[in-house]
């Protein structure tokens, strides 16, 4: 076993309310392995009590730094690199443009494994310890940063892009044999799955990058499998754009909806990520809820590329799950302290739809046990927990240090409240902040 003596921050559990945070200025988190010889948390508190319970466990004291859960993103495209910050008149263009080229490269082992092995540390060195990760239609991008995960003992999800039109012909997923390219994408969806989902920390997304870039018969079969593996995750994208949603409805007009064409494939249940989910209409919610899928809110990808604002007010109305994500490449920053910051400002944008000032500790916890509930990660079904550090929850954490710039330093030696500490840090954090992100690891 290992102790940890900082200041700590983490989640009160689910069933005593949304969002609230705890914090213990001199707090002591201990971290052991559990039956399944995972590093998970054993206790976490304040020193003066949890020091007397584990009076034999070695610990490491960070005077005057933050531990907390490390963050969860809930959707970031690996192979989007080299495209953020590339700019375009809106979403489809910038794919056209910019996106589809770059995820060409995709289909040389060697430039996934490199692009992998960057991505990975990129997310470390950001805090994010778990991430929901679209590839390329290529099967050697899934296989390198599955690979690439693994080394690094990091809980991913990510699977092969099903695209089967309206992409570029080198980008369509492509046949073998005498199977269709729809036929061949569907099968390495399968031995993907058996290859990979429930390896180490490993899980697999079945993943239509849209319902316009596949046709019927993909979106069929991916439902299929989707209802066959009902523990691998589904991510997509939804209502990002007013072009891209009336291109959905013109292609599948029989649908009541752009996000109900997912609905009607079989596409919408728990463990369904649907990234952005703008422009919704309450009945749109409410299918949200009734199916159990969540919203992986992309901020600073919506404000890059003028997509629109997500609307919190309709979603808490309704009552749907939701959680943060950086949409790199569409996204401009791996940063979650960037991420939490641009999801403020969306959230105040009071124009479109109602404004909310959102409170520090629910963008923080969007970020973090909220994206874990979002994901049927948070340990409620049984299973494994992240994005949160009470007992029993896998101890990825990242370690803080809130003097990491002369302005950091100033402001936060200034809080007197919890809020005001953590809006601090949201508002000019940035990678600096992040002094250690510690993985849990089997032993
Ligand atoms: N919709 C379909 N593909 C993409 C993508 O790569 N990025 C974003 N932001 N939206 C998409
Ligand atoms: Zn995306």
């Amino acid at each position: 076993m290992n102790a940890y003596r900082a200041s700590l921050l983490w989640f009160a559990p689910r069933s005593e309310g949304v969002a609230r945070a705890l914090y213990e200025q001199d707090g002591l988190l201990v971290v052991g392995p559990d039956a399944q010889g995972r590093q998970v948390v054993q206790a976490i508190g304040a020193y003066s009590t949890v020091s007397r319970q584990y009076p034999q466990v070695p610990v490491q004291h960070f005077p005057g730094r933050i531990i907390a859960p490390g963050f969860i993103d809930l959707h970031i495209h690996y192979p989007q690199i080299d495209v953020i910050g590339s700019p375009a008149s809106g979403l489809l263009p910038w794919l056209e443009n910019y996106t589809f080229p770059a995820e060409n490269r995709f289909s040389a082992p060697d430039h996934s494994a490199q692009a992998a092995t960057f991505f990975i540390a990129e997310l470390l060195r950001n805090g994010v310890t778990t991430a929901l990760t679209f590839a390329t239609s290529h099967p050697e991008s899934v296989n390198a940063l599955f690979a690439q995960a693994q080394a690094r003992h990091m809980r991913l999800i990510t699977g092969l892009v099903l695209m089967d039109r309206h992409a570029p012909d080198y980008l369509v997923n492509q046949g073998q044999g005498s199977l269709s390219g729809t036929e061949q994408s569907l099968r390495d969806t399968e031995s993907l799955i058996q290859r990979w989902h429930g390896v180490d920390r490993l899980g697999y997304a079945i993943t239509p990058r849209f319902a316009p870039t596949s046709t019927d018969a993909q979106l069929r079969g991916a439902g299929e499998l989707a209802k066959q593996y009902g523990d691998v995750w589904i991510q997509s994208h939804v209502a990002e754009n007013k072009d891209e949603i009336t291109w959905a409805r013109e292609l599948f007009p029989a649908s009541r909806s752009y996000l109900a064409t997912y609905d009607d494939f079989g596409l919408m249940r728990e463990r369904a990520i649907y990234a952005h989910c703008i422009h919704f209409d309450d009945d749109d919610r409410a299918l949200m809820r009734d199916t159990g899928a969540a919203a992986a809110i992309s901020p600073t990808s919506n404000l890059f590329l003028g997509s629109g604002f997500f609307d919190y007010e309709g979603a808490d109305r309704v009552g749907y799950q939701y959680g943060l994500a950086s949409d790199v490449g569409g996204g401009t920053s791996f940063s979650p302290f960037h991420t939490m910051l641009a999801a403020y400002y969306v959230g105040r944008e009071g124009q479109t739809k109602p404004g909310l000032s959102l409170t520090p500790q629910h963008l923080w916890w969007q970020h973090t046990a909220g994206a874990a509930g979002a994901l049927g990660l948070d340990g409620s079904n049984g299973g494994p927990a992240v994005g949160n550090l009470l007992p029993g929850c896998e101890a990825d954490f990242v370690v803080l240090n809130p003097q990491a710039t002369p302005l950091l330093a100033r402001k936060t030696a200034l809080a007197s409240k919890l809020d005001e500490l953590l809006f601090s840090l949201i508002v000019l954090g940035d990678d600096r902040l992040v002094e250690q992100t510690v993985i849990s690891q089997a032993i």
